[in-house]
C-alpha cells in the first residue's frame, strides 16, 4: 500500500497543502497551516468483495417521516431557528466571548428540562460550580438539568450511551473538546472536526437535538473549522456589542426553515430576556433634529426594525488624509456611495473625514439602507437636519438611480405605526399607508435637491 501523504490543513480557511508554507494559499492567512493527520484511501470494488454493505433507497415520494420540532419555550429562540428544535439536528452557536451563548443554551436547556425532557449541558470551559452558579443567578438552579464539565468526547459519549437519550445536548464549546483518537491539542482542525464528527453522528442517530458552541474570531468567523459550518444543519450567530444591552441571534444556515429571521434579545441582570417587538429598539428616540441622523426601516426577516443611521462629517483644514470609519455598516458599500454622491450629485468629500454609525450596535445587512445612508451623509455635509418624523429606503445604483426594493409596504406600515409621517424611497413605491405620506424618489440628485 502507497505511504499516506503528508497534508497541511489551514487553521482558518481548511485549505489543504501538500507541504508547510507560511502562507495559506487560499485565504492568505499566515501561519495557519497545521500537519493533518495522514488520509487512508481505500478503492472500492463493485461487489461485496469489498466489505461495504449495500445501503437502501427510498422513493422521494414516499411519505417520510416528519421531524417535530421542538419548542425551546423561549419564543425569540425558536423564531430564529425558524419554528423550534429539530430533533437529530445539529446546530453551531457562534458569538463573540461573553456575548451570552453560554447564558442563553443554560436558559434553553432548563426550559427543555423543566417541560419534562431530558438536558444535557457539557461545558468544557467552566467547572460545574460556575455553571451553577450563573444557573442561581438566573433562577434555574431548580431546573433539572444534566450538568458536567468534561472535555473528553469519548467519555463523554460513553456516558450518554449509558442514561437514557437526552432530549438536548448542549457542547459548550467545541473548541474545548478532545478526542483522543485524533492528533493534535484540543481547538485545532483536525480535533475540532473531528469531535465535531462524533458528536453529530451520536446526535443523528438517536434523535437528539445538539448545540455545539463555537468561538468566534475578530474577523467573525466560527474560529478555525469553517468546515464545520458544512457538518451542521443549522449554523446560528449571536451577535451585539458587549456594552450595548441588545443582542441578536441570527441563522446563517438553516437546513430546516429561513435564515432571515432573527430573535432579539435583551441582556438583564437575570438573563437574556426576550424582545418581542423589537422595532423602536434602536432608535435613539430624540425630538430635536439634528444634521447627519436618518431613520431606516429596516427588514429582518419577515420583520421590520427601525434603526437610526449616524453620520458625521469633519472638514480637514490640512492635506492629510481624511479618515472614513463605519460602525455597522459594510464600509466598501459606504465608499461606493461617496463615490457615487460626488459622480453623480456634484458633492465633494475630498477634504472630508466621514464617520458613519448605526445605532444601539445594530448591524445592517439590508441593501435597502442605502437611501437613508445617502440622506444621512448629505444632511451631515450640509449641516441641514432632516425632519425627525421622515423615514428613507431604497437600494443605490452606481448610475445614482434610486432603485425599488422588497417589503416596501411592511416598512412604511411599520413606520407609520411608529409615529412617523413621512417616507421616501423609490418612485413607484407601494400604495401609500394611512397617516403616512410617500414621496418617490427616481434619482439621488433629487434626494440632495431636497435636502441641501
Ligand atoms: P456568557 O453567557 O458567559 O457569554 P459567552 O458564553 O457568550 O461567552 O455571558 C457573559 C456576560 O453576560 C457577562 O459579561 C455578564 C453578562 N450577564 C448578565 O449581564 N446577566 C446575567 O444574568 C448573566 C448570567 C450574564
Ligand atoms: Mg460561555
Amino acid at each position: 500500500m502507497a505511504k499516506p501523504k503528508r497534508r497541511y490543513v489551514c487553521q482558518s480557511c481548511g485549505g489543504v497543502a501538500t507541504r508547510w508554507q507560511g502562507q495559506c494559499a487560499d485565504c492568505g492567512e499566515w501561519n495557519t497551516l497545521v500537519e493533518d493527520a495522514p488520509q487512508t484511501v481505500f478503492s472500492a470494488k463493485h461487489d461485496l468483495s469489498s466489505g461495504g454493505r449495500p445501503i437502501q433507497f427510498t422513493p422521494l415520494d414516499q411519505p417520510g417521516e416528519v421531524p417535530k420540532r421542538q419548542t425551546s419555550g423561549i419564543s425569540e429562540f425558536d423564531r430564529a431557528l425558524g419554528g423550534g428544535l429539530v430533533p437529530g439536528s445539529a446546530i453551531l452557536m457562534g458569538g463573540d466571548p461573553g456575548i451570552g451563548k453560554s447564558t442563553l443554551l443554560l436558559q434553553v436547556s432548563a426550559n427543555i428540562a423543566s417541560a419534562g425532557g431530558l438536558s444535557v449541558y457539557v461545558s468544557g470551559e467552566e467547572a460545574a460550580g460556575q455553571v451553577r452558579l450563573r444557573a442561581e443567578r438566573l433562577g434555574l438552579s431548580k431546573a433539572p438539568i444534566q450538568l458536567a464539565a468534561a472535555t473528553s468526547v469519548r467519555d463523554i459519549l460513553t456516558t450518554l450511551g449509558m442514561m437514557d437519550t437526552p432530549s438536548l445536548l448542549v457542547i459548550d464549546s467545541i473548541q474545548t473538546m478532545h478526542s483522543d483518537q485524533i492528533e493534535g491539542a484540543p481547538g485545532t482542525v483536525s480535533q475540532v472536526r473531528g469531535c465535531a464528527f462524533e458528536l453529530i453522528r451520536y446526535a443523528k442517530e438517536n434523535g437528539v437535538t445538539l448545540v455545539l458552541v463555537g468561538h468566534v474570531t475578530k474577523d467573525g468567523t466560527i474560529a478555525g473549522p469553517r468546515v464545520l459550518e458544512h457538518m451542521v444543519d443549522v449554523v446560528m450567530s449571536f451577535e451585539g456589542e458587549r456594552s450595548h444591552q441588545y443582542r441578536i441571534l441570527r441563522s446563517i444556515k438553516n437546513r430546516f426553515g429561513p435564515v432571515d429571521e432573527i430573535g432579539v434579545f435583551s441582556m438583564e441582570g437575570s438573563g437574556l430576556a426576550e424582545v418581542g417587538n423589537p422595532s423602536m429598539l434602536f432608535l435613539s428616540g430624540r425630538d430635536e433634529p439634528m444634521a447627519g441622523s436618518a431613520v431606516f426601516p429596516a427588514m429582518e426577516g419577515t420583520r421590520p426594525v427601525l434603526v437610526e443611521i449616524q453620520a458625521l462629517i469633519v472638514r480637514l483644514q490640512s492635506g492629510a488624509t481624511p479618515r472614513r470609519a463605519v460602525v455597522g455598516w459594510d464600509s466598501g458599500r459606504m465608499a461606493m456611495l461617496l463615490a457615487v454622491l460626488e459622480a453623480r450629485c456634484g458633492l465633494s468629500f475630498s477634504n472630508c473625514e466621514v464617520y458613519l454609525n448605526v445605532a444601539g450596535g445594530y448591524r445592517l445587512g439590508d441593501p435597502a439602507a442605502d437611501l437613508a445612508v445617502a440622506a444621512a451623509l448629505v444632511s451631515a455635509l450640509g449641516d441641514k437636519p432632516l425632519s425627525t418624523d421622515a423615514v428613507w429606503f431604497g437600494e443605490v445604483s452606481l448610475a445614482g438611480e434610486i432603485r425599488p426594493v422588497a417589503h416596501a409596504s411592511i416598512r412604511q406600515r411599520e413606520s407609520a405605526k411608529l409615529g412617523f409621517a413621512k417616507a421616501f424611497g423609490p418612485s413607484n413605491g407601494p400604495a401609500p399607508e394611512k397617516g403616512l405620506s410617500f414621496s418617490g424618489l427616481t434619482l439621488l440628485p433629487n434626494l440632495v435637491d431636497r435636502i441641501l
